[in-house]
Parts: structure tokens; C-alpha cells; sequence
């Protein structure tokens, strides 16, 4: 998606004036607005988060303040399309720069989902496949599954949602992050191997046949987050082999080998409770984005907390949304100009709250 560019005025700010306009700014704006911060923001940006949270507790808040007119969210587009999809039609969603998108959500457009979805219907009754995708995805491949009788899921509840999915299909499809659906399996009893296929999207017929779409339960997309993906078992390994009885705590979207390597899987949410939780004394080697991990090291200086990957991985996406960001939007609201709104076309957005509804109904 295209940003345009800053204000020149704007982008010249030395960070303490940046600091101070955005205050007057959040203060002028009082309750009409809220500001959501993911986990993975920036120090700069999150202090600003009036909630901060994971993907799912992001979607829950941006649906429970239906008095606030405008809702800033400090993350990444699928998010903020969701959180579109979740409020009111008088809320305004505000996205601070256009171009923080997903690498994973990328990797799987309505147009492979829906030709993936032809093809496997010349080998298979898709009556009982049902589509799962991972929010980490585009408001038009959650509608896609909304019509398609499936549901959303994070990396907190995909294990309940697989579940839902098996129980009520022969077969799941799940996109567009590989892992999650892999690990998330595995978690249930499936085979990574004997029940799971990987769909390419990019070679023909997915590079798979026919027979093999009939006997497997798992059809997983080819998709992956780059930042995740840089997790290895040679580097909890390393850690194991400095810090002896060190916990490895990862995000599922690692590759399955890590997530088996580690101690503990679970979303960023899980992760800071557990690690908020741990005695002190006790030794983390984090696999997850290193904004986040350098922020529990910070806020728990009684505790050894350290990224697993030695050489630093930001989220490169996340990273865009800069403080001058931030005032922009906000200025820009105090001037009566709305700028960087996210708006799901309504079609689009009935259709891919039924997907969301069903995950959030899920108890
Ligand atoms: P969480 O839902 O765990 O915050 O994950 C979102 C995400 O994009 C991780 O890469
Ligand atoms: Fe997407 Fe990976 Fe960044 Fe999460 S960490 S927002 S999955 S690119």
C-alpha cells in the first residue's frame, strides 16, 4: 500500500517536540479516540497505546469501545481492517502509515485462495473442507472463508479453531502461514507428514496431486513470516549450551522443528504472561520479534531475557509506523481531516465478519 509522504515540516521534528504535539494532540482529541498498540510497536509508539495487546485481544477492544469515534491503530493493515470490520459504521479506523503491511498476509491473495479452492474441488468433495485462515490475512480472504462456512483464528485460539474445523469437516485448509497450521495440527495428534500437505501457490496444481489431497486432513498454504522463519534449533542449541536450564519460549509462526526445540510456544500475549509470571533469576531466550523481547528485558531487570537470534530481526513492517506517523494522524484529526482511514468495502466486510464472528464466538 502507498504512504504518502509526511509533511516536510513534520518529518524535520526532533523526537521531545514530536513527543509534545502528540500529547496536545491526544489530549485535545480526550475520549473521542483510542489509540491501540500491538506488541511488536516500538517503544515510541506503544507508550502512546492506550491498549496494548496481541493480535485477538486487539480485535475484542477495537469491538468494545463503540463510543470512541476514532480508533488509531499502532500496528500493522489486516489489523487495522479488522478492527474496521469489528466497529460501528460511524468509527473511524486509522492506520498511521499506509505501507505497514504483512509479509505473510502477501503471500496468499484472494485470487491463488479462490483458484487453490477450484482446483482442489476437482479432487475432493469441498462440502467438507473448511477454510481456516489466520488473521495475519487480507479482509477479502476472510470474507472468502466467512461464505465458505470457516473461521478466523489467532495464534492464541488456532488450537480451538482447528479443533471446531476437524469436527466439523473431513479437511481443513489452512492459510496463509504454514507454521501455525503445522504446529497447531501437530499440538492435536496429526502427523506433519502422513496428514498434512503444503499447497504452492506459485507451481501447478499446487504441487500436489490428487490422491494426495483426497488422503490428507491438512492442506497447508505455502506462506511463512520472515521474521519467524529466522528461528533455528542451532540457535536454541547455542542458548541451551550458554545458559544452562535457560526456557525457550517462541512464537508458532517458527517452523515446526524450532517450536519442538523450545520449552514453550504461544502468542505474544503468551509470552509476556509467562515470562511476567517466572521467577526472578530465571533465564528467557525469547523467538519473537525483538522490539517486544527488548521490552520484557527492559521491564523485568530481575530476569535474563534475550532474542534467540543473535543478529537483530524488527518486524520491518511494524517499524514503519514512526511517531511522526502518529502526530500527523493526529494533527490532521484535530484539524477536522481524517487521513490513512481504513475502510473494508461493506460487502467485503459482512462476509468476513461472519469468518471473525465465528472465532470470537468460540469459547
Ligand atoms: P500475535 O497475535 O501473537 O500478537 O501475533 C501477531 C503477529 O503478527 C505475529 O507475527
Ligand atoms: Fe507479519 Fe511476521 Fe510482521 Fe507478524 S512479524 S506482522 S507475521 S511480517
Amino acid at each position: 500500500m502507498l504512504q504518502k509522504p509526511l509533511p516536510i515540516e513534520i518529518s524535520r521534528l526532533n523526537p521531545e517536540d514530536t513527543d509534545d504535539r502528540i500529547k496536545d494532540a491526544r489530549h485535545t482529541l480526550r475520549e473521542d479516540l483510542i489509540i491501540l498498540g500491538h506488541h511488536y510497536q516500538r517503544d515510541e509508539i506503544i507508550k502512546w497505546a492506550d491498549y496494548r495487546g496481541d493480535s485477538l485481544r486487539l480485535s475484542h477492544l477495537a469491538a468494545a469501545h463503540p463510543e470512541a469515534k476514532y480508533i488509531v491503530f499502532c500496528g500493522v493493515h489486516f489489523m487495522a481492517e479488522s478492527a474496521d470490520i469489528l466497529t460501528t459504521s460511524d468509527q473511524v479506523v486509522i492506520l498511521p502509515n499506509m505501507s505497514a503491511g504483512c509479509s505473510m498476509a502477501d503471500m496468499a491473495n484472494i485470487a491463488q485462495v479462490e483458484d487453490c479452492w477450484a482446483t482442489l474441488s476437482t479432487a475432493t468433495d469441498m462440502s467438507k473442507v473448511i477454510p481456516i485462515t489466520y488473521v495475519n490475512s487480507t479482509a477479502a480472504l476472510k470474507a472468502f472463508v466467512g461464505r465458505h462456512e470457516g473461521a478466523c483464528c489467532t495464534s492464541s485460539n488456532a488450537k480451538r479453531v482447528v479443533q471446531w474445523a476437524l469436527e466439523r469437516g473431513d479437511k481443513l485448509l489452512f492459510f496463509p502461514d504454514q507454521h501455525l497450521g503445522r504446529n497447531t495440527a501437530v499440538e492435536l495428534g496429526l502427523h506433519p507428514e502422513k496428514d498434512m500437505l503444503l499447497w504452492d501457490p506459485h507451481k501447478r496444481f499446487g504441487s500436489v496431486s490428487p490422491e494426495e489431497i483426497r488422503a490428507k486432513r491438512v492442506l497447508l498454504w505455502k506462506g511463512h513470516c520472515s521474521v519467524h522463519g529466522r528461528f533455528t534449533t542451532d540457535q536454541i542449541a547455542q542458548a541451551r549450551a550458554n545458559y544452562p536450564g535457560v526456557n525457550v519460549i517462541v512464537h508458532p509462526e517458527c517452523p515446526l522443528d524450532v517450536v519442538e526445540a523450545s520449552d514453550q510456544n504461544g502468542s505474544t500475549e503468551y509470552i509476556i504472561r509467562a515470562i511476567s509470571k517466572a521467577s526472578p533469576g530465571s533465564v528467557w531466550a525469547v523467538g519473537t520479534e525483538v522490539n517486544l523481547v527488548n521490552r520484557l528485558a527492559h521491564e523485568h531487570p530481575d530476569k535474563t531475557i534475550f532474542c534467540l537470534d543473535p543478529v537483530v530481526c524488527p518486524c520491518s513492517t511494524m517499524y514503519r509506523v514512526h511517531p511522526h506517523y502518529l502526530l500527523w494522524v493526529l494533527e490532521s484529526l484535530v484539524g477536522g481531516e481524517i487521513v490513512n482511514q481504513v475502510s473494508v468495502p461493506i460487502d467485503i466486510a459482512a462476509d468476513a465478519r461472519l469468518a471473525l464472528d465465528r472465532m470470537l464466538l468460540m469459547k
